[in-house]
């Protein structure tokens, strides 16, 4: 038996006051069942105390998208993870592929993050995972391994950090990875993580992210070393991202 699954939904830049309903939603649907996993909305920063606050009695966790490394200062337009704990977050992803491409984020920038997240006492959800063009020419092992030593804060444990695997050529194209692909990469991490973390790599998540919805997730979320998805698009309607969830009910 391995580390008790999560089910993420990263909003990205979508969601509005009217959006709430979801949530509200998803909360009254999932009231009453009993589930083997932990499931957890990322909704933009500023919508995170709205949500929390929609979410009140809930068993539903909140995350953050991003945050800055530093825990305040000089800083225009960032926010930190003592911000996004303080306004309710439990987690924050760090690494999403579109913050390594859209803002040039490194490897070793993630891990100043990750390791920022883990210091205000939150999960660094972070993120890693190849490119077409990488996947092409047989590199994938090779970046994911990369990726993972790089992002991976020293000290990290399996309570303070979760690994998502996300190619980046299946983040909202609808185009997954076998279910072979997924589980020879999954078995990848997990042995790094063994390697990094000693005893507690093997209680790490590590959850897998791209085009996941209702109709491949059960294949996806069985296979071997994949504990949990992280949602996007599907996250953003509370009947899609249930018929996720439930793969764990
Ligand atoms: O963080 C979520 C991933 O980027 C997956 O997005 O489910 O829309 O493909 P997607």
């Amino acid at each position: 038996e391995g580390p008790r699954p999560l089910v993420a939904g990263n909003w990205k830049m979508n969601g509005s006051v009217a959006m709430l309903k979801e949530p509200r939603l998803l909360a009254a649907m999932l009231k009453d069942v009993k589930l083997k996993a932990d499931v957890m909305v990322c909704p933009p920063a500023i919508l995170v105390r709205r949500v929390k606050s929609v979410l009140k009695g809930s068993k539903i966790k909140v995350g953050g998208q991003d945050c800055h490394w530093a825990a305040s200062g000089a800083h225009t337009g960032d926010i930190s993870a003592e911000m996004l704990k303080e306004a309710g977050c439990t987690a924050v992803i760090v690494g999403h592929s579109e913050r390594r491409t859209n803002h040039g984020e490194t490897d070793e920038i993630v891990n100043k993050k990750a390791r920022a997240v883990q210091k205000a006492g939150l999960k660094a959800i972070i993120c890693i995972g190849e490119t077409l063009e990488e996947r092409k020419s047989g590199k994938t092992l090779e970046v994911v391994t990369r990726q993972l030593k790089g992002s991976l804060p020293e000290g990290s444990t399996a309570s303070d950090t979760v690994i998502a695997y996300e190619p980046v050529w299946a983040i909202g194209t609808g185009l997954t990875p076998t279910t072979a692909e997924v589980a020879e990469v999954h078995a990848l991490i997990r042995k790094e993580l063994s390697g990094l973390m000693g005893q507690d790599g093997a209680g790490v998540r590590i959850l897998y992210g791209g085009s996941v919805k209702p109709s491949n997730a059960e294949e996806l979320m069985s296979q071997p070393n994949v504990n949990g998805a992280l949602v996007g698009g599907a996250s953003l309607k509370a009947a899609d991202f249930l018929g996720i969830i439930k793969v764990y009910a």
